[in-house]
């Protein structure tokens, strides 16, 4: 049976048996595969979906198409953290050290950010030193001692997703739930964890647009993670404004040592300490989320969180000073002010405008090889909601030189909107899969 047979099979909606999508990632690991009839089928895939049995088979595949990282000579259940992405979204940086100060092991493998979205990897590259690029052993020999280590995906690791990932980017098959869900799933299965906490994004800023999308995509990896015997929960959190205040890479950095503090903003607090309940609940060390809660705020207010983040970042070679100092970190030498239009409540902070924005002055690269300044991005001074008079500061971009500035701005124009009626409040977090 030949490839074209298999892209015919889905093209005209029939479902694939498990041997068509065998050969379909053994071909594309090993390039035997050409690019454009793994595109084809890619969109043929997108087109018409797949059925549960046919992600979970995809799924299995790519995380059996390289290395799987074994984890079982640490002690603990390991739970893993993954977003589909978003603007100003940090939560893991936090997430991670204050789950580990509550007792959950916390292996993190992390992405670069790519569009308009930021990546956990280049946010931890801008503290001087943190290196991302760790051996496997020396990845175990940080979870064993910090309790968390936030690392680069190892090469080796779900080879098959590298491949499709990057044809998905420029064959317009990213939105596509089988094939988002399988690409998030078959790193998570690889990386070895026990558990796994899935946030996944919705609104303006995210790949799912749609609460009713992001709820099947949830729905899906949940279910395939349970079938991997893997307990797996999902969040669905809404991404139509930033998380937080800051977005550009040291900007946010400052603003995870500020949560770690107690002080960051409330609703990026609320993500965090929601989804860290979860992961003490999923580790087993507390059964009753309740309780759970109150061990995070305990590891919040004692210090022991923010003290997890330094420790982290000592042990992967970084200046752990940061933690005391921000001022260590890259900081930009100019600023802009953009100021409200008009008098009334601030409706609209579209996240993916304002990525956008963050991405024009250097925060963000357009291909994968890009350069990325650490120092720029945007600082949101006010929010959906926020009541302001006419000139007031909106937004502070931090540029080096105007770099970018002008096309920056003209994402902010698009991505602001002021009226004179507040908008309708609502939650972060906008429901759970579990
Ligand atoms: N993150 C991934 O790992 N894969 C996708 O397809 C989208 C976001």
């Amino acid at each position: 049976m030949s490839f074209v047979d298999i892209i015919t099979r889905k093209r005209d909606g029939r479902v694939l048996s498990r041997e068509d999508i065998e050969t379909f990632v053994t071909g594309v690991t090993a390039a035997s595969i050409p690019d454009y009839q793994a595109s084809a089928l890619l969109m043929a895939i997108m087109l018409r979906g797949m059925t549960h049995e046919e992600t979970a088979w995809l799924t299995d595949a790519m995380a059996r198409s390289g290395d799987r990282i074994d984890l079982s000579d640490i002690p603990g259940i390991k739970v893993g953290k993954h977003s589909t992405g978003g603007v100003g979204d940090k939560v893991s940086i936090v997430l991670a050290p204050l789950a580990a100060a509550c007792g959950v092991i916390v292996p993190k493998m992390s992405g670069r950010g790519l569009g308009h979205t930021g990546g956990t990897l280049d946010k931890l590259q801008s503290i001087p030193g943190y290196r991302i690029d760790l051996s496997i052993q020396e990845f175990k020999r940080v979870l064993r001692d910090v309790g968390t280590s936030i690392i680069g995906q190892s090469a080796s690791l779900a080879p098959a997703d590298k491949k499709l990932y990057a044809l998905r980017d420029v064959t317009a098959t990213i939105e596509s739930i089988p094939l988002l869900a399988s690409s998030i799933m078959s790193k998570k299965l690889a990386e070895g964890s026990n558990a796994l906490l899935l946030d996944v994004k919705c609104g303006d800023g995210a790949f799912m647009k749609d609460v009713g999308g992001a709820r099947a995509l949830a729905e899906t990896m949940v279910a395939i993670g349970k079938q991997a015997g893997i307990r797996t929960e999902a969040f669905i959190t809404e991404m139509d404004a930033p998380l937080g205040n800051a977005i550009g890479n040291a900007l946010e950095i400052v603003e995870c040592i500020d949560c770690l503090m107690g002080v960051g903003p409330v609703e990026l607090m609320d993500v965090v300490t929601r989804f860290a309940t979860r992961m003490v609940v999923l580790a087993g060390i507390d059964t009753d989320p309740a309780a759970a809660a109150v061990r995070v705020e305990q590891a919040l207010s004692s210090g022991r969180g923010i003290e997890t983040f330094a420790r982290m970042i000592a042990a992967q070679g970084g200046n752990a000073r940061v933690v005391d100092d921000p001022s260590l970190l890259p900081s930009a030498p100019d600023r802009e002010l953009y100021r409200a239009p008009r008098g009334g409540y601030v409706t609209r902070t579209a996240a993916e405008a304002i990525g956008r924005a963050s991405n024009a002055l250097g925060a963000g690269r357009t291909t994968v090889g890009d350069p990325v300044d650490h120092a720029v991005g945007v600082i949101m001074l006010t929010r959906p909601g926020d009541r302001v008079t006419e000139d007031q500061p909106l937004l502070e971009l931090h540029h080096r030189d105007g770099r970018g500035l002008a096309t920056a701005l003209a994402f902010c124009r698009s991505a602001i909107e002021v009226a004179d009626a507040p908008p309708a409040a609502h939650a972060k977090v906008i429901g759970e899969v579990r």
